[in-house]
């Protein structure tokens, strides 16, 4: 049967993953530098177990019950802790927590965006964010970044020409810390020029904050929502990358009301986080797990962006440059001009059997510059890291 004639409209906006994509041809003696995994090595098992058994034995059926669409009262509690541990101040009420943070920048999508709307990104920016928000059909407009993050001085130019238009800017799409793909950092001298715009035009911001935990050098950074004074920022982190992925747990932060809506959205989509996770992350933050867990994540991912960083100045041939991370998992790769690096990528998997992210699908253009790849550093072995990007500079030097 031929069901391409049954889908909805909005499904020509649903563009498959290309990191999803290129897991197909990846196979054993392939080296991916392609997701963003954690290195499993930091994923608390034992103790996982152990607060496994407790909260079954604890809360029994009502950690295997259906739960409250905003989250557990007691993980909520956890969480408005942690975050007053990283300087924002919260109360259960300003709270809901997701299916990782996937699931909220779905929800964003569904409750802010439509064909009249315009979303603020840096540009290239996260992908799945762009996936999640493509089929609302809003205009995306990508700010250009340097190795400092998004230029705030072409915001502002931006947020105002756009004013002048009659825009209706929904909000700012922002991953300040250690950006996903680029791997770059927002000075606060930024954040707080950033926060300035959106107060004078009286904007929306959504900061996405996974990797703020993991800052490797003497680099402080503030999280913009600390900064915030007047509830205009929708703050998005998750537990992903400090206790597990596969738990998928994420939690908004914002005004109260924004959470409501969240809630709202939330019941037709799942109606609620899975409960005996959430009591397990609870349980994990109560016990101090993930506070004890997060330096020793920091210190082995900054002896594998070293690595990386090593290998690439030791293999990469002349022309081929690439940002120096202060946190996260990603380093941001610009080859020669000339390279296709989606083009290359059969070739670098299936010859060189080695794999990354072509750029071309983090940027909201159009026609999006092509000579660009995410390599992630936290996944594959130190000596993988060393080979991989051995193989890596061979089959740009190919193309050369
Ligand atoms: C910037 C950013 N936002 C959101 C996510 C989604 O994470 P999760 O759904 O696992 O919480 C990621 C994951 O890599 C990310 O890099």
């Amino acid at each position: 049967m031929d069901v391409s004639k049954l889908l909805a409209g909005r499904t020509a906006y649903m563009r498959s993953s290309e990191i999803r994509e290129l897991l197909k041809w990846v196979t054993a003696d392939v080296i991916s530098f392609g997701g963003g995994m954690p290195d499993p090595s930091t994923f608390p098992t034992e103790d996982i177990a152990k607060i496994t058994a407790y909260v079954l034995e604890t809360y029994g059926g009502k950690a295997l019950q259906y739960g409250p669409t905003d989250g557990v009262p007691e993980l909520k509690e956890e969480l408005a802790k942690f975050a007053e541990s990283n300087g924002i101040k919260a109360s259960s009420d300003n709270i809901i927590v997701t299916v990782g943070s996937q699931e909220a920048l779905e929800l964003l999508g569904r409750l802010f965006l439509d064909e009249s709307s315009v979303v603020i990104t840096e540009n290239p920016t996260y992908i799945a964010a762009l996936q999640s928000w493509r089929v609302y059909r809003p205009r995306l407009v990508g700010i250009p970044m340097d190795d400092h993050g998004m230029r705030t001085d072409v915001l502002e130019e931006q947020v105002k020409r756009l004013r002048a238009e009659g825009a209706k800017i929904k909000f700012i799409y922002t991953v300040p810390t250690a950006q996903n793909p680029t791997g770059v950092t927002l000075p606060d001298e930024r954040r707080r020029h950033l926060l300035e715009v959106a107060e004078r035009y009286d904007l929306l911001v959504v900061e996405d904050d996974p990797y703020g935990y993991f800052i490797f050098d003497n680099t402080v950074v503030t999280r913009l929502k600390a900064m915030d004074k007047s509830g205009r920022v929708i703050y998005l982190s998750t537990a992903s990358k400090i206790f597990s992925p596969g738990l998928r747990l994420g939690w908004v932060i914002a005004e109260p009301e924004i959470i409501r809506w969240f809630a709202l959205g939330k019941q037709a989509l799942n109606l609620n986080t899975p409960t005996l996770n959430q009591y397990m992350l609870a349980e994990g933050l109560r016990r101090g797990v993930i506070q004890r867990n997060i330096p020793n994540i920091v210190s082995l991912y900054k002896r594998k962006r070293d690595a990386m960083l090593a290998a690439l100045e030791t293999y990469m041939p002349k022309g081929v440059a690439w940002t120096r991370p202060s946190g996260g998992m990603f380093i941001w790769v610009r080859v020669p001009e000339k390279i296709d690096t989606k083009e290359m990528l059969q070739d670098a998997v299936t010859k060189y059997k080695v794999a990354y992210v072509p750029g071309h699908g983090f940027f909201v253009d159009e026609n999006p510059p092509r000579n660009t790849m995410r390599l992630n550093f936290t996944y594959s072995s130190f000596e993988q890291i060393d080979e991989g990007i051995r193989r890596l500079a061979n089959a740009i030097k190919e193309r050369i």
